[in-house]
């Protein structure tokens, strides 16, 4: 596949480009030498690339002039951590980094975050690539400008996700499709429901048909045809730009980057509950955040679907293209409602003590709701709950 694609996200003095191709990692050190320029290159590699990975981008930086620090990182929400960090500042440190050194964040988004979070505070800023190698990571965590570790991750208790953060934008996001020829089933998946997600607010990024697109193209996505694999990530990325563009800092509660939580209020809810699995054998659990992300589209569509503002044959398509990708849409075990919506009830995303969901409509668009019955979202919890 020699198709490249490049995705302009526009935020002034922080524009940046996306670039989108195939086996271009060989290439990532000139192109950061072009953009950013510096002498040490710090690159924080996630351990679940393949060796030959890693030394493309290795090779190419120092091909490029770097003096490169190669750091790799086992990437678990455990270890997304403030000690980590930590221990990831010491080593930037160590290596001489001036303020115009690029630090490379190579993996996942876990991998993504800290690395980013690491630039934001390092000489209080300096300059991050995102190279993204799993799907999530391409079509939403590399772009924006998040960047965060959890807290209370030393204790036995739940972790406060992404607690503890900045917005730092990266200079370039860079992606090798090639990367995700060894991205595993599951994974690849856990990143498509976050591709439904687009889909779902895609008109309010100017991507109305984007839907459309996608169901009649699942079957070659998840074969992983590369045609359709560069047009799905280019179509994705342009609708988190143009969110991000409209809202950089989350500014608006009722709509911009607060329509990326559709599902997600759900999502939180279910997905620390131990024991549920995706499928009906224990030995899938617990369930991963994609698969929690699949089942809240479906208690937002219900939602949607019960209060007029969805089509009822559009939530079914909905259900039938998740189903399609081998993503769940109904879980066995859940707790009861009254469980669930207290955990709604903590998730950060609450006004005044009220859930606030994000709601499609048709057309695929979007809107945030703080006055939804608890009724009403006991109900749609009903729409994924299996005997
Ligand atoms: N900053 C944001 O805007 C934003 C948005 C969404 C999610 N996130 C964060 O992203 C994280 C989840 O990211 P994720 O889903 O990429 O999970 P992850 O980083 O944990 O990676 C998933 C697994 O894939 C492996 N892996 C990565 N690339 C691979 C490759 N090319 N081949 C084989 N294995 C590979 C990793 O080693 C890991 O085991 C969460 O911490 C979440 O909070 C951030």
């Amino acid at each position: 596949m020699s198709d490249h694609r490049t995705v302009p996200v526009r935020l002034g003095s922080r524009a940046y480009e996306v670039r989108i191709g195939c086996d271009t990692l060989p290439a990532l050190g000139e192109q950061v030498r072009a953009l950013v320029g510096g002498m040490h290159a710090f690159v924080v590699a996630d351990t679940g690339l393949p060796q030959r990975q890693m030394d493309h981008a290795r090779e190419s930086l120092a091909g490029a002039g770097y003096e490169v620090a190669f750091r790799t990182l086992t990437p678990s929400e455990r270890r997304k951590s403030m000690a980590t960090l930590a221990e990831l500042l010491e080593e930037i440190d160590e290596t001489l980094h001036e303020r115009t050194d690029p630090v490379i964040a190579l993996g996942g988004g876990v991998v993504g975050d800290i690395a980013g979070l690491v630039a934001a505070l390092y000489r209080r800023g300096v300059p991050v690539i995102q190279c993204p190698t799993t799907l999530l990571a391409m079509v939403d965590a590399s772009v924006g400008g998040k960047t965060a570790v959890n807290l209370a991750t030393h204790t036995a208790g739940p972790l406060r996700k992404n607690m503890a953060g900045a917005f730092h934008q990266p200079s370039l996001v860079h992606i090798d499709l090639r990367t995700l020829d060894s991205l595993d089933d599951r994974e690849f998946r856990c990143g498509l429901a976050e591709c439904v997600k687009h889909a779902m607010i895609g008109a309010c990024a100017g991507d109305a048909d984007l839907m459309s697109w996608l169901r009649s193209h699942i079957d070659t996505i998840c074969s992983r045809d590369p045609e359709p694999l560069i047009e799905l990530v280019a179509r994705n990325v342009a609708v988190k730009a143009r969110i991000v563009e409209g809202d950089e800092r989350e500014r608006d509660v009722h709509a911009g980057r607060a329509l990326l939580n559709l599902g997600h209020t759900f999502a939180h809810a279910i997905e620390p509950i131990a024991g549920l699995t995706p499928t009906d054998d224990p030995r899938d659990a617990p369930l991963r955040h994609g698969e929690a992300v699949a089942l809240g589209l479906v208690c937002a569509a219900s939602l949607a679907g019960e209060m007029g503002l969805l089509q009822t044959d559009e939530v079914e398509t909905l259900r039938t293209l998740l189903e399609r990708i081998g993503l769940p849409t109904s879980v066995q075990s859940l707790p009861d409602d009254e469980t669930l919506l207290a955990q709604m009830a903590h998730d950060k995303k609450v006004a005044g003590g009220r859930v606030r969901v994000v709601i499609p409509e048709d057309g695929w668009r979007a809107r945030v709701h703080d006055d939804i019955p608890r009724e009403q979202i006991a109900r749609a919890i009903g729409a994924i709950r299996r005997a």
